[in-house]
């Protein structure tokens, strides 16, 4: 192992200490916690909608936590309020998740990662920078891929005086649907502009259409009679792995340009990840890890994630999911050669650019070099 000097370029993003200001049930498994950013630190969390947020704690065993949460508030909560709101449901199993629904409450400190993530895409970055258009966005959510879809919705009715947005929600039923009250207050201040479709799976609804999943069957059956497809100008995807796939393929295959549809994953258990090629290559490889303008090297199996090796020589490197679905470890491969096993969170501009998920990178040269700077 070695250490070298060269010259700093991007910040790292630093864990920062924020107080739980507070939590509010918003069904029986999901809770809203809003955190109280200080004046001073509101620059560090300004966002795009649609981004997230990591959280870290250590687990009464002594494991250290980390989780990504989509944040549901908007920027201008953030500037005139200084508060910033995430959704946790709780997933089975789910230490962190169970610990926020049960334990955690006003007053508590948390150690949170700045904003971090693209999935509101160029509309985002528009909203961001006060620029305003006249569009019709359509988000298809499910469950709790509501979260930055609500940032999304909120922003966007804000923002731009003509817009509109058009809302699928699928949930099991109406005891389950997260943020009832915060769309019910969205239809209240934009009754013209904002169109809610709830379709839910296990209690009957007026329309046969709106009693199911939002699969691709029903999605087609709902754009040809309540949303016509060349109606919308922008696609927000977010929930379960299937269905995002779902209905991302329901749009291509309908002619929807693949730059107008956003996806954003919040699960990816469902879909193991594909085992190793069993003509992958074998041995060490030497690499190399820049991060915050210093570099470091340590020696890998080929079998090895970078990131799990990058951590042994630089324990302070961002990373959430491991699983291939939040882009908190992304780096750009300077050097050498990878196989990703899977990315749901990698655009194709991000891997044109060279960018990988070091988390799901496995090496296939003798020497790689990745940069956490870039
Ligand atoms: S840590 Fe989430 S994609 Fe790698």
């Amino acid at each position: 192992m070695s250490v070298v000097l060269s010259r700093p370029k991007r910040r790292r993003p630093q864990w920062q200490r924020l107080t739980v200001a507070a939590v509010d049930r918003l069904t029986d498994e999901a809770v809203g916690v809003s955190f109280a950013v200080p004046a001073e630190s509101r620059g560090l969390f300004d966002f795009a909608a649609g981004q997230h947020l990591t959280l870290r704690r250590e687990s009464p065993d002594g494991e250290e936590l980390r989780r990504s949460y989509s944040i549901c508030s908007t920027a201008r909560l953030l500037r005139e309020e200084g508060l910033l709101r995430v959704g946790i449901k709780q997933v089975p199993e789910g230490e962190f998740s169970g610990y926020a629904n049960t334990g955690l409450n006003p007053g508590d400190e948390v150690e949170v990662l700045p904003p971090l993530g693209s999935f509101g895409g160029p509309n985002a970055e528009r909203w961001r920078a006060g620029e305003v258009e006249s569009r019709h966005y359509a988000g298809i959510v499910a469950g709790s891929g509501i979260t930055p879809v609500l940032s999304i919705v909120t922003t966007a009715l804000e923002t731009e005086p003509e817009s509109r947005v058009t809302l699928l929600f699928g949930n099991r039923a109406s005891g389950t649907v997260m943020f009832v009250d915060e769309l019910a207050d969205l239809k209240d201040r934009f009754p013209d502009r904002f169109h809610l479709i709830h379709v839910l799976s296990r209690e009957p609804q007026a329309s046969r259409l709106l009693h199911g999943r939002l699969d691709p069957e029903r999605l087609t059956e709902i754009f040809a009679d309540l949303v016509p497809l060349d109606d919308v100008d922008d696609w927000y995807l977010c929930g379960p792995y299937g269905l995002v796939t779902g209905a991302r393929q329901t749009l291509l295959d309908a002619g929807v340009a693949s730059g107008h549809v956003h996806t954003e994953l919040f699960f990816a258990e469902e879909v193991p990840p594909p085992p190793r090629p069993e003509n992958a290559p074998q041995g060490d490889t030497e690499l190399t890890v820049m991060l915050d303008g210093r570099s470091s090297t340590v020696t890998m199996g080929k079998d090895e994630a970078v990131l799990d090796a990058a951590l042994r020589v630089r324990g302070e490197l961002p990373y959430a999911c491991k699983g291939g679905v939040c882009a908190t470890c992304r780096a750009r491969l300077v050097d050498g050669k990878v196989h990703m096993a899977r990315n749901f969170a990698l655009d194709e501009a991000d891997l044109d650019a060279g960018y990988i998920l070091t988390c799901q990178s496995r090496p296939e040269t003798d020497n790689l070099t990745v940069d956490y700077d870039a």
